[in-house]
Parts: C-alpha cells; sequence; structure tokens
C-alpha cells in the first residue's frame, strides 16, 4: 500500500511588537499611502530583542503540538526553513529540538529563503512517504528584523519576524499533501542575497562598513520573475493533480506584495474571496509567510471535505514550489 502523507496540524507564532508604517515613517523618508498601494502592507511584528528565531520556531511547533495532542518525543524529524537563523551552525533545528524536548528526532535546517515552508513541506513527505519516518515537524522561522537595514526604504517597509509549523505524519489526517512542483533558478541569485558574512565575504570591518550583512534586493527585477514563476509553478501543480482552475478552492500564496497576489489569483483564475491574505498585517515573513497564513485559513474551520488549497511561493535564490492540499474525511 502507498503511503500517504497528512498535516494533522498546523501553528504560527508572531511577535507582540506591532511596527506601522507610521512607525517607518519616522525611520525612512516613506509614507502610509506609499507602503499600502504599492505593497498592501499596513503593519508587521518585531521580535524582541532577546527572542530569536529558534524561539519563535519553538512556539509555533508547541503549539502545533498541543493541536494535535501529540508528544515532542514522538517527532521523528525536524526540518526547519529559514534565511535567518540564530546562528551560520548548529542547525536552528537543533536549538529548537532542545527547547521542545524531541530528544528522539534528527534535524536540519534547509535554506530556500520564501520558499522555505514548501521545500520543507515536500520533502517531510518524501520522507514519509518513502516509510523512512512517520512523525516530522516543519517549522519556518524568521527573524528578519536582524538582517533588514533600516537606513534603506527600498526593503525595510517590506518585512517582518514570524513563525509557523506543520506537524506532517503518515497518520490519516484531515489534510493531505499532494503534488507538489519545486524550481530555481541560480542565475539571477545577485537579485536578492545578503552578501556578507559567508565563506565568500566573512564579518570583517569592511563588510560591516559596507552594510553588507543586511538583505540587498533588486525589488523591480524580483517582482518580474515572482509573478511569472508563480504563475507558472502554480499552473505545473494544478495541471500534475489532474485539476482544472476552477477546482482551486483557495490560494495560499506567500505574501510579499499584494499586487503579486493579485496578479496570480487573476491569472489562475481564483476569484478575490477565495485567496487567503495576511500581508496587511505582518507584511513578508519570508519562509514563515504560508505557513502563518495556512495555519489562520484552518483556525477558521471553514475548509469543507474534498476542497483543494493551493500554496505558492518564491524567493531568493531564486526558488519557487508550489503545492496541492487536499481536505478529506479523517
Ligand atoms: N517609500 C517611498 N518611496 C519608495 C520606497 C518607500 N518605502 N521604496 C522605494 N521607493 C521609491 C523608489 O526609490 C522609486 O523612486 P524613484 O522612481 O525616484 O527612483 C519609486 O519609489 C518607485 O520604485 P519602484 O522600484 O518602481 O517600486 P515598485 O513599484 O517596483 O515597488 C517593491 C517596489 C515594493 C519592492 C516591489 O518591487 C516588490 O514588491 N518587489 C518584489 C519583492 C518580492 O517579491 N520579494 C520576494 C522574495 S523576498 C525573500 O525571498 C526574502
Amino acid at each position: 500500500m502507498v503511503c500517504k502523507s497528512y498535516i494533522l496540524s498546523t501553528g504560527s507564532y508572531l511577535p507582540k511588537k506591532v511596527m506601522s508604517n507610521a512607525d517607518l515613517e519616522k525611520i525612512v523618508d516613506t509614507s502610509d499611502e506609499w507602503i499600502v498601494s504599492r505593497t498592501g502592507m499596513k503593519e508587521r511584528r518585531i521580535a524582541q530583542d532577546d527572542e530569536f528565531t529558534s524561539d519563535m520556531g519553538a512556539k509555533a511547533a508547541k503549539i502545533a503540538l498541543d493541536k494535535a495532542d501529540f508528544k515532542a518525543t514522538d517527532i521523528d524529524l525536524i526540518i526547519v526553513a529559514t534565511l535567518s537563523p540564530d546562528y551560520i551552525f548548529p542547525s536552528t533545528s537543533c536549538l529548537i529540538q532542545e527547547k521542545i524536548g524531541a530528544t528522539n528526532a534528527a534535524a536540519f535546517d534547509i535554506q530556500a529563503a520564501c520558499s522555505g515552508m514548501i521545500y520543507g513541506l515536500s520533502t517531510a513527505k518524501s520522507f514519509i512517504e518513502s516509510g523512512a519516518y512517520k512523525n516530522i515537524l516543519v517549522i519556518a522561522s524568521e527573524k528578519l528584523s536582524s538582517i533588514i537595514d533600516y537606513q534603506d526604504r527600498n526593503t525595510c517597509v517590506l518585512f517582518g519576524d514570524g513563525s509557523a509549523a506543520c506537524l506532517v505524519s503518515s497518520r490519516k489526517g484531515s489534510i493531505r499533501i499532494g503534488e507538489y512542483s519545486l524550481g530555481c533558478d541560480g542565475g539571477q541569485s545577485n537579485l536578492l542575497m545578503m552578501p556578507g558574512g559567508g565563506s565568500r565575504n566573512p564579518a570583517s570591518h569592511e563588510t560591516v562598513d559596507k552594510r553588507m550583512h543586511y538583505l540587498q534586493m533588486d525589488g523591480k527585477e524580483v517582482f518580474r520573475h515572482a509573478v511569472r514563476r508563480m504563475e507558472a509553478a502554480s499552473i505545473k501543480c494544478i495541471q500534475k493533480s489532474n485539476l482544472s482552475e476552477s477546482e482551486i478552492d483557495y490560494l495560499v500564496p506567500h505574501q510579499a506584495n499584494i499586487r503579486i497576489i493579485e496578479a496570480i489569483a487573476k491569472r489562475c483564475h481564483i476569484p478575490n474571496e477565495r485567496v487567503i491574505k495576511t500581508i496587511q498585517n505582518y507584511g513578508n515573513t519570508s519562509a514563515s509567510s504560508i505557513g502563518i497564513t495556512l495555519d489562520e485559513l484552518l483556525d477558521k474551520n471553514i475548509i469543507k471535505q474534498n476542497e483543494h488549497l493551493l500554496l505558492v511561493a518564491f524567493g531568493a535564490g531564486l526558488t519557487w514550489g508550489s503545492m496541492i492540499l487536499t481536505s478529506e474525511e479523517v
């Protein structure tokens, strides 16, 4: 019998501190009108100085475990998607393993930027459907405020902090992980990156002086690629699933820009009321954004049996990914 994989529960965590567009107006030359009209963002959350990526990831993971009434010691593997880890090494997944007491779990991080949750879920699906593991926590967590240049108005208005977790299992649940499609164009890696801190530009006075430890982005070019790649990835996944666009009940997109989200929805013929948006409240939380948005949707308890959710993401790399989730009777 072919093993299937299910999301048994989700969790998310957003730091308490709100940074509004009005707050940003005091820091850089920007306006609420510009930010709302160009991005759809009204506010974002910012972690405390002593609150780190692993802390937020652990909180989301504990919520997901509690919702499914699951013990941390029953977890076989922890996969963490992040581009703002506590350290370059050890991995944030190891830190979270200790924080939640998942003493029987192996753990590793993946780095696929904003596509991280979909890369993580598809990795978990493969481990489960191959029979290697039974219960996997896929966690996305980002403290983007630690790598954002609050002197650069082109980027600092866009990003926020937060985390999300999905408990993926071979045990039958109400959300089945279906087909997925992943992609990458490393030729465009220079469009969105943090140039300092790795082996190419190790930390030095010079890298700090040149502000190389902050995220840098060519927003216009990234926007162009995002629309094209997310549309193609969505269509590919719908076709792989033998579905038609009209059978997609909810679109859960990466929350990078309201104009990108609306363009994807239009191109995939998904009506606005079926497109789930959290961007106005949290901005772009990179890997966490799809998980946070999915968690809010599932918490509403509006998904009916046999409905199809399309997840689609795009980020630095460039990377992209799409995935179909289907609700089933338990
Ligand atoms: N406030 C006011 N003006 C601003 C601001 C700001 N915060 N930021 C930029 N501007 C100015 C620019 O300087 C420019 O001025 P100029 O014409 O005098 O030079 C003007 O606004 C227009 O800039 P554009 O680049 O044309 O603005 P655009 O409409 O492209 O929107 C944005 C910029 C929001 C960054 C958009 O390009 C975007 O969302 N890009 C995609 C981001 C994305 O998808 N990232 C996904 C991956 S994230 C990850 O992987 C971590």
